[in-house]
């Protein structure tokens, strides 16, 4: 059986760090941002709230993009933010039209940082910004046996965005602290769901990741949102 994705992502994670990202982005009532790949639409609804901006979010799985539909009407926001359920490789973006490009932990749409940053690049305008959340490695050469999975240390990543024409103006790094909540959400909403239906494969997959992440991914992984202003 595939990874049950919507099962393990069941509860949002719910970043302090979004209002930070909104000052960064210098973001205000006159702006227009795009949130690629909205999830349940946490951020989108905070920015919004905080900025009174215009957000369009974009995602993919139905099941999602009408949780953030919920979310958004109950905060009153429906006059500022749109989602829609749409594949954001597929969509056409309008050249120079954005004053934030949003990607919070999902530049895999496109494939790497620097895939994301030159995908995004052209429909921000001179002076607008990108945010980009993405992995690195804390620690680097890695570990013998540690897959690298295509990221690389800090200022690498960084130089990934700054190569596709972005000057990096901002840097929100998860902690230690943030990394955990985020993969509790994923252990509760696993235990709960396994407790329902007996399933051996999926049970033994569930505890090797908890596993991997205890070994691997939590004293070596790190996970940053990187701001670039357009030149
Ligand atoms: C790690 S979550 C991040 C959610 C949200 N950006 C946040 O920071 O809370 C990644 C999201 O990307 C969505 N996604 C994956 N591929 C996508 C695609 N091609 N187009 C739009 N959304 C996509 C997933 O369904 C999931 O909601």
């Amino acid at each position: 059986m595939d990874w049950p994705y919507e099962v393990a992502e069941r509860d949002p994670d719910e970043r302090g760090e979004d209002l930070l990202l909104g000052s960064y982005l210098q973001l205000s009532a006159e702006s227009r941002v795009l949130d690629v790949a909205c999830g349940k639409g946490g951020p989108a609804a905070i920015l919004a709230a905080a900025y009174g901006c215009r957000i369009t979010g974009v995602e993919i799985r139905p099941g999602f993009a009408d949780a953030a539909r919920e979310r958004v009407a109950a905060a009153g926001l429906d006059g500022l933010v749109e989602i829609q359920t749409a594949d954001a490789a597929a969509i056409e973006l309008e050249a120079s039209t954005l004053d934030a490009a949003l990607c919070l932990g999902a530049a895999f749409v496109w494939g790497s940082i620097a895939d994301a940053s030159a995908a995004l690049r052209p429909a921000v305008r001179p002076g607008g910004f990108v945010a980009i959340g993405e992995p690195f490695w804390r620690r680097w050469p890695l570990p013998d046996g540690v897959d690298p999975e295509g990221y690389v240390p800090l200022a690498e990543t960084a130089g990934r965005l700054e190569g596709e024409g972005f000057a990096l103006t901002g840097l929100v790094a998860a902690s230690e602290d943030d990394w955990d909540r985020y993969e509790s959400l994923h252990w509760r909403a696993m235990e709960e769901w396994l407790a329902g239906r007996p399933d051996e494969e999926l049970c033994a997959r569930h505890e090797q990741r908890r596993a991997d992440y205890f070994c691997s991914r939590r004293p070596l992984l790190g996970w940053a949102i990187f701001v670039g202003r357009k030149a």
